[in-house]
């Protein structure tokens, strides 16, 4: 499997934090400091933000997503967004199935695949969450948690459609805990992941696929984690809101 293939992707996810005045702030430190990345750079952020954040990034390399969408087009949705509504924007990337949505807002595998679907038909690029519980680790059951997450996910999912979707390794017990999984760790359910994908693909779509790892990855140990052979990048939430940390990151990212 061939790492040179795949550029890596490090994606900011900002969760629910910054108005949009602190969002046009925090980009406006994050621009120069990545302006030469050798990897693509995103930040998703939430709605209310996300005008700011395109007005903010207008002529640099760093792209604006979106932390959810809904699947229907329109219609008696209160308090959802539509993929249409964040394309008119032009917003183009969005995460899908984050844990925190699985754990705090009943986001199932169901509704992980509807919403996959309806940001593909818009013509946006997935960030797709994936990962296992603690408990769930500790019953050996990873990669087949994983590997139900990412075959539901992608069902109905073509190809060509796939070079549109990233998938994000973020074990829930690493996110926001400060307890990072082992870079061998991190690099064994890449694998696992890329291999599924040879599997419903082929290889040559397993080979150009991006797998990124999130869960605590900062400053300190991003080079190590992104230095594996199967972790293409990385979704990076507390350390994504440092603009210097985040282009620590990114920079790690670019070698
Ligand atoms: P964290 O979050 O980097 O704060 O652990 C990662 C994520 O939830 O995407």
């Amino acid at each position: 499997m061939n790492k040179q293939l795949r550029k890596a992707v490090i994606a900011g996810n900002w969760k629910m934090n910054k108005t949009p005045s602190e969002t046009t702030a925090l980009i406006n430190e994050i621009k120069p400091l990545v302006q030469d990345a050798d990897c693509d750079v995103v930040v998703c952020v939430p709605y209310v933000d996300l005008q700011a954040a395109l007005e903010a990034t207008k002529g640099s390399n760093i792209k604006v997503g979106a932390e959810n969408c809904h699947w229907e087009k329109s219609g008696a949705y209160t308090g959802e967004i539509s993929t249409g509504m964040l394309r008119e924007m032009g917003v183009d990337y969005v995460i899908i199935g984050h844990s925190e949505r699985r754990t705090y807002f009943g986001e199932t595998d169901a509704t992980v695949q509807k919403r996959v679907r309806a940001a593909l038909d818009a013509g946006m690029t997935v960030i797709l969450c994936v990962g296992e519980t603690l408990e769930q680790r500790e019953q050996g059951i990873t990669n087949e948690v994983v590997g139900i997450q990412t075959k539901i996910a992608l069902g109905g999912v073509s190809k060509e459609e796939l070079s549109r979707i990233i998938i994000a390794y973020e074990p829930v017990w690493a996110i926001g805990t400060g307890r990072t999984a082992t870079s061998e760790q991190a690099n064994e359910v890449n694998h696992a992941i890329r291999m599924i994908i040879a599997d419903l693909y082929d290889s040559a779509a397993a080979d150009a696929f991006v797998v990124q790892y999130g869960g605590s990855m900062n400053a300190g140990n991003a080079a190590e984690l992104l230095a594996q052979p199967d972790v293409d990048g990385g979704l990076i939430g507390g350390a994504s809101l440092k603009a210097p940390d985040f282009a620590e990151i990114v920079k790690a990212a670019s070698k």
